[in-house]
């Protein structure tokens, strides 16, 4: 790969990460790549050593902010939606990660994300009432992207009526999350959806201020003006990281998830009969297909790693599904076999860091997918059209998921 780019971003590789990445592992593991000016660590060891390693540091908002939108030239727009990124605790070392982190966790244990199961379920009944009848949908379009929005809007007080605002912003900042950090120019127009939704969830806490609710805003604002561990512009930027990561990347599990099983009818059959339940299937979607790409780190001091010295300041990317495939940890790590026991994916992350909505995810997955195969008979893929995937670095998810079935 040193000797044509490495690029990520080709037709063939964003179809197919795993041929590039499956490369990269055999024949240079900690890749340094001059076109995205970052390391790419493909090899499960050294992705699980980088995840559980404090010098990769995980903050590397504020240094960007420091650099390019400090100056009297800086665009306000962008420096104001940088700074709502910037408190993010995914962008946060300890201690102000530990902190911002400790005030969410009850609200995401297996045990609090189980009560809103029938509510899951709910909703996702609705949604298939919808398509039913029509023999044909896009799944990811019409059912698992309005689904986990839903979800989490509803989680996070959101009031039902204002849910389709956040298809429009929840974009914006894709745009600006999933682009990685180049020119600022490139993210002027998302900046405005992102100062939007701001607006908006400040409007939100000042509601959960004046009349409480039973959700995770006014659970913030709670945390904010009970013992100041929280400031005003955390409780928002907590509220957009909540929504952001809510279902943007769960989304992506239910589609590639479904999409593995369309294209495995031997496995299907295994999930159908009840011989694999969905747990275990669920954990190896996130192996074989899971939608996180690549989990981004800048290095604080010089470190180590594969014969690779990393020096301070460069951009890592740590890549889980080359990890998930890596036949060093794997048997047959490109089959996707739901009958495997042992399944030390890192689709979810590892370590500090380690998906907070891990188990919301598994919950709305584990609801979603079930619930396609027993009330859409005879669903397969539509043969008429064509898969195509989100052009990104940061996750894996189909732009739509055009299937048919007997109706
Ligand atoms: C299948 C769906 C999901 C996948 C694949 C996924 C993946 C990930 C990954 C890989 C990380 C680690 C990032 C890093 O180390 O820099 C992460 C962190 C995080 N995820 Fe998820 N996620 C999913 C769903 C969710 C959901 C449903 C929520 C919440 C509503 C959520 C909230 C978070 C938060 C808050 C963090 C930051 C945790 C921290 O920094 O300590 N995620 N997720």
């Amino acid at each position: 790969m040193t000797a044509v780019e490495l690029d990520l971003f080709s037709p063939a590789a964003v179809a197919d990460p795993y041929a590039v990445f499956d490369h990269l592992r055999d024949t240079d593991p900690v890749h340094w790549s001059p076109r995205y000016r970052s390391w790419i660590v493909t090899r499960h060891a050294d992705v699980s050593a980088a995840l559980r390693d404090a010098r990769f540091s995980s903050d590397r908002i504020s240094p960007f902010v420091d650099a390019k939108l400090s100056g009297p030239d800086a665009d306000p727009a962008l420096r104001q939606t940088f700074a709502v990124l910037a408190d993010w605790m995914v962008f946060k070392d300890p201690p102000d990660h530990t902190r911002l982190r400790r005030l969410l966790r009850t609200a995401f244990t297996p045990r609090s994300v189980a009560a809103l199961e029938p509510r899951v379920r709910a909703l996702s009944d609705e949604l298939l009432d919808a398509v039913a009848g029509a023999g044909r949908a896009d799944l990811v379009g019409s059912y698992a992207y309005p689904l986990t929005a839903a979800v989490i809007a509803e989680m996070l007080g959101v009031p039902a009526a204002d849910r389709d605002l956040f298809k429009g912003w929840s974009d914006s900042i894709s745009a600006l999350v999933f682009a990685g950090l180049g020119t600022p120019e490139r993210y002027e127009r998302a900046a405005d959806g992102m100062l939007e939704l701001r607006d908006y969830l400040g409007d939100l806490a000042e509601r959960a201020t004046r009349d409480p609710g039973d959700d995770l805003v006014s659970a913030l604002v709670q945390a904010r003006d009970d013992d100041d561990s929280l400031s005003h512009d955390e409780v928002i930027s907590t509220g957009v990281l909540l929504l952001f990561a809510g279902h943007e990347t769960t989304t992506n599990l239910i589609g590639n998830g479904l999409l593995a099983l369309l294209q495995h009818p031997d496995q299907r059959a295994l999930l159908e009969s009840g011989e694999v339940g969905i747990g275990p299937a669920i954990e190896e979607f996130l192996r074989y297909d899971g939608p996180a790409k690549t989990v981004v780190r800048q290095m604080a001091v010089d470190v180590e790693l594969g014969g690779q010295v990393l020096r301070a300041g460069q951009r890592v990317f740590l890549c889980p599904p080359s990890a998930n495939r890596d036949p060093a940890v794997f048997a047959r790590p490109g089959e996707l076999d739901l009958t495997r026991r042992e399944n030390p994916h890192v689709g979810f992350g590892f370590g500090l860091h380690y998906c907070l909505g891990a188990p919301l995810a598994r919950l709305e997955a584990g609801v979603a997918i079930p619930a396609v195969l027993d009330r859409l008979p005879g669903l397969e893929l539509d043969p008429a059209a064509e898969l195509s995937w989100a052009p990104v670095l940061l996750s894996r998810g189909l732009t739509g998921l055009p299937v048919r079935w007997r109706s």
